[in-house]
Parts: C-alpha cells; structure tokens; sequence
C-alpha cells in the first residue's frame, strides 16, 4: 500500500506524475467528477488548519467523493486517550484514505504502520510536509514553466519551517537547483537536511542573512513566517525581524520573471502592497493545492494495490532499547512507539520517526 509521509515516500517519476495530473484536472476538470464517487476521505486534524484541511475536502468533493473526520481532535474519542494507531485503524473501517495533521512528529508514520487504508501526511510539527510540496512544485512549474533549473531563495524560519524541508528534499531529484538560505542565525535550516540533502544530492546552497544581497538572482522566492516566540532573546527579534520582510521596494530587486510563494498563513512578513504585483504567486499556489490534492487522491486509489506502487525500500531500522530520541514533540515520548532509528550518511543515528539526532 502506498502512503504519503514524506516527499521522498514518491518517486520522481510518481511525484512527476501527480503533478502532471493535476495539470490534465485544471485543464479538464469534467472528465474527473465522479471518479471518487461513493469513496470517502477522513480528515483526522489534531491540529488547526485552513487551506489543507479545506483543499482536501474540496478535492474529494469535486471528485464525487465525501469527507468525514474531524478539525478538533478533542471532539473525538482521542480526548479519551485514544491513540494515533487505534485511531487509523477505526477510521480505516470508514474511509478508503486517510489525510492526517499532528502536531506530534513522526504521528503519521507511527500510524502508517498498523493502517489499513493510505495515510497521507497533512503536517506533523516542525518536520514535513509532504502535500505542501506537492502543491509547491506545481506552483513553480505553472508559474515558470519548468522546476529544473530554478534558483530558490527560502527566506525567514527555516530551523521550524515543515514545508521548506519537506520541498528542499524533494527538488534535490531535480536538475541544476540552486538553494539559498535567508534566515537569522536562530532559524538556519538544520544540519542534517543540509548534509543528508543537499550535500548528498549535490545541490550548491548558500547561507545569507539578507534578501537584498540575493534578489536578483532568484527564480523563486519562499518566505516563511518568523514568530517571535522562536527567538530566546527578544531583543534579537526586534534586531532580525525587518530583514525577512518582503515589501515593494525589495521586490523592485527581482527578475521581471520569478515567483513569490508562501505556503500561508502569513502574518505580516510579505505586505499587502506586493499582493497585485503579478509575481505574488501565493493564493494562485492555495489553489493549486486543490488540484494536486485532487491527482494524490486519484492517484493513491489507483497505485492501491499496485505492488509496483508501494512504499520505497526504507533503510534498514537499528533497534536498540538504550537509546531515547530527545525530541519531546516525536511520536516516540507521546506513545509507546519502539526505539527506531536510522543511520546517516555520517554514522550518525536519527529518530527513525521524527529524524532528530540520537547518537
Ligand atoms: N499551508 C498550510 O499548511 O496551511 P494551513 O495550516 O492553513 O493548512
């Protein structure tokens, strides 16, 4: 069976094909109403949501398909202690698929493990984002006509941003990406995604802490929001935050062609002023959100059992009771999940569920 927990649970030619489809639902949407009739999808959300938890629901609906589930987990049996894998495998009696947010890390691949039906990784914490990405990746391609090539600035909190890792992963399987990385010290993307990613994969990134410096060379432009309760010193944050604000007078340093996209909500760091400029890709990308969503979901009903289409071999998982993943937002230090890891590139081990460092 084939879940979505992570980017790299897709292969190019399956993430190339989902985009691909999503293409063909834009361009044709009658001839896919009704391919999902009579199937529903559970939208489990244990934490808030707006454009996923809705695209979702959307998605199915315009397939001819019905939404059960729910957007506050205390009104469900989990407020009982009910856990993740008993859950799944409940609402795997009800729902052909299943679209999961959690604010635990690893939630949905501790619960992929015991259910019956697909489970698709709506957010969990700070660590992926798998459908975002998805949603991304079509955004670029609609809006630059290609994602090989691309110079990607991500810009503001790259330490916590799901998205931002889950999207580096997947465009480290395509040609010539160029990824610089605009944040405070306090919010660098982590180390292991910059050696287990981009290192490995050979992408050439940068570290800056200004767009200015990099605008003109940028294809895309990712901003993320910068909260202040990241930062221990709230001096610091008063000093950084205006440096991750995109305004009018930044984007007057962009390439007539780029995108901006944000996966939102935002706050305050693009200003309004930069919405009507044709380049502000961000609520053209929600809607985006919608089709791909609409593709995964066919997609993952077809490749069902499809012993071509399963889940990619994952490295072989080191067990040992000694050891304790420290992440106290993992699935791990929630629930009675084993101690899992994996061995890195460099040796070292990692959470087989959430990826932080052990050892
Ligand atoms: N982009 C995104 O995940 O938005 P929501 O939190 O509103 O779902």
């Amino acid at each position: 069976m084939k879940h979505l927990i992570d980017p790299m649970d897709l292969s190019k030619q399956e993430t190339d094909e989902i985009i691909s489809l999503a293409q063909d639902i834009i361009a044709h949407r009658e001839r896919y109403q009704g391919s999902m009739s009579h199937r529903k999808l559970a939208t489990l959300f244990y934490e808030p949501s707006t454009r996923t938890r809705l695209s979702f629901t959307s998605a199915m609906m315009e397939l001819g398909g019905q939404v059960l589930g729910f957007s506050d987990a205390r009104s469900s049996s989990v407020s009982k202690g009910e856990t993740v894998q008993d859950t799944v495998r409940v609402v795997g009696c009800f729902a052909e698929v299943i679209a999961m947010r959690h604010y635990i890390e690893g939630a949905q691949l501790y619960a992929s493990e015991v259910s019956p039906v697909p489970i698709i990784n709506a957010g969990d914490g700070s660590h992926s984002h798998p459908t975002q990405t998805l949603t991304d990746l079509l955004t670029i391609q609609r809006e630059l006509g290609h994602i090989d090539g691309i110079t990607i600035g991500f810009c503001g909190d790259l330490r916590f941003g799901r998205t931002v890792h889950s999207l580096i992963k997947a465009l480290s399987r395509y040609k010539d990406i160029k990824v610089i990385l605009i944040a405070p010290p306090e919010l660098k993307l982590p180390d292991y995604i910059k050696r287990d990613v981009c290192e490995r994969t050979g992408i050439p990134y940068r570290e800056v802490e200004t767009m200015e410096e990099v605008m003109p060379e940028l294809d895309v432009l990712y901003m993320t929001r910068v909260q202040k309760e990241r930062f221990l010193d709230e001096d610091e944050f008063d000093r950084v935050k205006d440096s991750f604000v995109l305004d009018a007078a930044r984007m007057a340093l962009a390439k007539e062609k780029m995108a901006v996209l944000h996966p939102l909500p935002r706050v305050n760091e693009i200003l309004t002023e930069v919405d009507e400029d044709p380049r502000a890709a961000y609520f053209r990308q929600v809607e985006n959100g919608k089709f791909v969503r609409e593709a995964l979901i066919v997609k993952l009903h077809e490749w069902k059992n499809d012993p071509e289409h399963g889940m990619p071999e994952h490295d072989t998982p080191v067990y040992d009771d000694t050891l304790h993943c420290g992440n106290l937002k993992c699935i791990c230090n929630q629930e009675k999940a084993p101690a899992k890891f994996r061995r890195s590139e460099d040796g070292t081990l990692r959470c087989w569920y959430c990826d932080a460092k052990v050892r």
